[in-house]
């Protein structure tokens, strides 16, 4: 008999006071299917967003939340080759997906929405949706790196625009992602511009090597003042996770031939947009959703070549999932939320 394990399942409803940490048998290995001992899981607004049931009103319950983790490889079921027991990997967040195009049904595979995710204390998972986490990172680092590193990782570093050493990239906020990108582009010889709605956060982006930052509450038009630091000629690369909100600033920020990457939706998802700009300037839009393998074994390596360390703002233990997420509702977060497993 398989023995117990926990997890956290969102049912009968969304909400906080719908996550309940429930028993359930510790799953066992298939054939080329890996048992992971998780050891840290990472929060992304996007697991916020599913358990408020704002992000599909339609996904199914029951469901494991959360998309992100770093653990042990406890056992490989038969036919295994990739992975040991004792290795340290990470689930890629969109198993299936291990390189080129994104596959056509990605939303049904990207774990935590229509199938289950990872918050619980043991997982089965195909080793191909795997990968070795870097060395030099402890567990609560490696389980930031799935969604949001590898979505940061994408959006700058692939493709015909990807950033060079002296590009200008504007990072939007003090979140996962951005404080991802703010590292990766620094790592890449960049420059860094940060917008915040915070001036102690724009201190704390400084620190990390970001040489402007902008208060988008006080300077709503900080499109301009890119500009302006810039010289005039605009910033090659914006990070953007608000969205239409936050689009036209972004045009007004980037320089032209630029490239925008359109990755979140936190200051709206739609809003007039006037269009003219975007063919006259010559500026790509780009969607970004998370990355593939590739991208995220491509990130385990940079990390581990540029000693890149994610930066978590603060760490609660598995059992207290609805308080992180609350912690992350109230915005005071400076990059990303963790939790640990096996404190207590
Ligand atoms: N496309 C993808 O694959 C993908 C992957 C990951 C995330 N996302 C999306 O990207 C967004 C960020 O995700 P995350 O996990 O990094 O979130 P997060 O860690 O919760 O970061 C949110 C931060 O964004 C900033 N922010 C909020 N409203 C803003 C606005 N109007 N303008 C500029 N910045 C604003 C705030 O920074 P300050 O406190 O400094 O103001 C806030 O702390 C979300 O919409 C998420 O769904 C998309």
């Amino acid at each position: 008999m398989s023995a117990e394990d926990r997890a956290w399942v969102l049912a009968g409803g969304f909400g906080f006071e719908n996550l309940a940490l429930t028993r359930r048998p510790r799953p066992l290995p298939g054939p080329g299917e890996v048992l992971v001992r998780v050891e840290a899981l990472s929060l992304n607004y996007r697991d916020l967003l599913l358990v408020q049931g704002q992000y599909d009103p339609r996904m199914s319950l029951p469901r494991v939340p959360l998309s992100d983790a770093a653990g042990v490889v406890v056992e490989v079921g038969q036919g295994c080759s990739r992975f040991k027991a004792g290795d340290a990997v990470s689930p890629i967040f969109a198993p299936t997906w291990h390189d080129g195009e994104p596959p056509a049904d990605i939303l049904s595979h990207a774990l935590g929405h229509r199938r289950d995710g990872v918050a619980a204390e043991h997982v089965v998972l195909p080793e191909a949706d795997l990968v070795a986490t870097a060395p030099g990172l402890d567990a609560t680092e490696a389980a930031t790196l799935p969604c949001a590193g590898v979505t940061a990782w994408h959006a700058l570093t692939t493709g015909p625009g990807a950033i060079r050493t002296g590009d200008t990239v504007v990072v939007q906020g003090t979140g996962g992602v951005s404080i991802f990108a703010l590292q990766i582009a620094r790592a890449a010889g960049a420059r860094v511009v940060v917008t915040s709605s915070d001036d102690t956060k724009l201190e704390r982006a400084r620190a990390l090597g970001a040489e402007f930052g902008v208060n988008y509450r006080t300077t709503p038009q900080w499109g301009k003042a890119v500009r302006a630091h810039t010289g005039g000629r605009g910033a090659d690369h914006i990070v953007e996770v608000g969205g239409a909100g936050t689009l036209a600033e972004s045009l007004a920020a980037v320089r032209a031939g630029g490239r925008i990457s359109i990755i979140g939706v936190l200051a709206g998802r739609q809003a007039p947009l006037d269009v003219t700009s975007i063919l006259m300037r010559g500026v790509t839009l780009q969607g970004v959703f998370v990355g593939s393998r590739a991208h995220a074994e491509a990130l385990q390596r940079a990390v581990s070549a540029s000693g890149l360390k994610p930066v978590v703002d603060r760490v609660f233990d598995f059992e207290a999932l609805p308080e992180a997420l609350t912690h992350m509702q109230s915005g005071g977060h400076f990059g990303k939320i963790a939790l640990r497993l096996g404190r207590k």
